[in-house]
């Protein structure tokens, strides 16, 4: 065993199925690997935020905070991480500050002991009141510096933003590569310029879409990183991080090689194969294999698989490459903006409708929002035909401050709703009400249907709570209409306590 080995981080039940199967993992299916994650000795686990609170509300009927109070039971001896995206917190839109404080609040108190935080456009100021909360409760944060390649964002401009993430107290810092970008040499000397600078523990994240990860990481640990992230097969590789035992048997006789169980890691490789093919309806060949592509298009593997999805609903898988081209054009437009969650939906969606309606046809309100500098300051300047369009369009002026100083406290306001719809007040439905209000009503709603009644919701637990669906195949609704069908939609539809799954399609 070596002196100093670096440390891993796994990311099996947040980023890892996030990549690879669409954030559909749930609490059921993470349990029996519980002990065994626990028990390898993992710098952290990371198993909330990004999109898993959206998928536990939206999608599985989950309510997030259990889940993260069940995880944390059962692995008592490993510190839990959370991605949180700044003043957005696991949303797509800034907050205000006493939303963020509540929320980071919440989140330490049902378990998690490490934010890593980040915002999309590395601007540090929307970094501040999240950091300043973590410490508030007394946990660590791990501010992070978006790695991604324009000609805005040179090694010292991200060594800088490093900096000032220091200065504002963070306990450690993250080179985030979403899209995995980062090459050998870009990560050794990103890395060895932000260790220079810094006292701080140093991570790198990133992923093995382009093949790039496994030497990239290695580059990393010679440049000094301190700890790395990595997965479980089959949740890894392709659009996921580099794989646990992968990373591990590459580094094999170096000074600095960790000592992870292979035994109890080619268990939990077997257990989550299971998985994985129960999650079959979400996963695709396409996310799993090394894509080039992506050195092209710079888009992460999130993105990259939702991308799909989306396109496969709207049955315009063919135009996946017209799509891919007209976000790196949207992005340049856009002030070269880093991709990562919101602006990767935020671009992600624009070139959509671009690529539809024709180009800034229509302007979806988070570009309009973007453009006015409502997240935060864009690396590079706005295409000036775009800003003209949104100007005129919002008639609104561009604004320059942090966007939240701009935002009214609203704890107060949120829990007199949920008070009036007669859902519970506490602080964790607060802030879960102020991100996914229809999300929590459903939920609820579900809930209610499946107990029969629609009382005493103080009292009783939400989690698990699934009465039977019945899905109405599409065909079956389309029969009786000619015409082409031009959208359709899933909907949901309670009739007398029995809960329907509806595809509603709209004709030409
Ligand atoms: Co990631």
């Amino acid at each position: 065993m070596s002196k100093n080995p670096v440390l891993f981080n796994n990311t099996v039940l947040r980023d890892g199925h996030q990549s690879l199967a669409a954030t559909r993992m749930n609490t059921r299916q993470m349990l029996p690997s519980l002990e065994k994650l626990d028990s390898l000795g993992f710098n952290t686990l990371e198993t909330w935020g990004g999109a898993t609170i959206d998928s536990c509300l939206r999608y599985l009927f989950e309510n997030p905070f259990e889940r993260l109070r069940t995880l944390k039971a059962e692995t008592q001896k490993t510190p839990h991480m959370m991605l949180l995206r700044g003043q957005n917190l696991v949303q797509y839109t800034n907050y205000p500050d006493d939303v963020v404080e509540l929320f980071v609040k919440c989140a330490a108190k049902a378990g998690i002991d490490v934010f890593r935080i980040f915002d999309a456009l590395n601007d540090t100021r929307n970094l501040v009141t999240p950091i300043k909360a973590v410490k508030a409760a007394g946990k660590k944060s791990q501010g992070v510096v978006c790695y991604t390649t324009s000609p805005m964002h040179t090694v010292d401009k991200l060594a800088r933003v490093a900096l000032e993430i220091e200065e504002m107290g963070a306990d450690s810092l993250c080179v985030k590569d979403m899209a995995g970008l980062i090459t050998p040499p870009a990560a050794y000397e990103l890395i060895r310029k932000i260790k220079k600078n810094s006292k701080l523990p140093v991570c790198l994240h990133s992923h093995n879409t382009a093949g790039l990860a496994n030497a990239a990481y290695y580059a990393a640990i010679e440049a000094g990183v301190d700890q790395l992230d990595t997965s479980i097969t089959p949740f890894a590789n392709g659009t996921g991080q580099p794989d646990t035992l992968l990373m591990q048997a590459l580094l094999a006789g170096h000074e600095r090689c960790p000592n992870y169980d292979t035994k109890v890691l080619g268990d939990l490789q077997d257990y989550f194969t299971k998985v994985y093919e129960e999650l079959h309806e979400f996963t695709s060949h396409a996310n799993e294999r090394i894509d080039a592509d992506i050195l092209r298009y710079q888009v992460p593997g999130g993105m990259m698989s939702n991308f799909r999805t989306q396109l496969k609903e709207q049955k315009m898988e063919d135009r996946l490459n017209d799509v891919m081209k007209e976000v790196m054009y949207v992005r340049e437009a856009m002030g070269w903006i880093p991709l990562v969650t919101p602006t990767s939906q935020i671009v992600g969606t624009q070139a959509f409708l671009n690529v539809k309606m024709g180009r800034w046809k229509m302007l979806a309100q988070p570009t309009q929002d973007v453009v006015l500098g409502r997240y935060g300051r864009t690396p590079g300047s706005i295409n000036e035909e775009l800003l003209k369009k949104v100007i005129e369009v919002s008639k609104t002026q561009p604004i320059e401050g942090r966007p939240a100083d701009a935002l009214k406290p609203r704890v107060e306001t949120l829990r007199k709703e949920l008070e009036a719809k007669n859902l519970p007040t506490d602080d964790e439905h607060v802030v879960m009400w102020a991100m996914f209000p229809q999300q929590v009503e459903a939920l609820y709603a579900k809930r209610d249907a499946a107990h029969g009644k629609n009382s005493d919701r103080q009292a009783a637990t939400v989690t698990g709570a699934a009465p039977a669906v019945v899905s109405v195949p599409a065909a079956a609704t389309s029969q009786s209409f000619a015409g082409q069908v031009v959208s359709r939609k899933k909907m949901a539809l309670t009739v007398e306590n029995n809960r329907y799954e509806v595809v509603v399609e709209e004709m030409q």
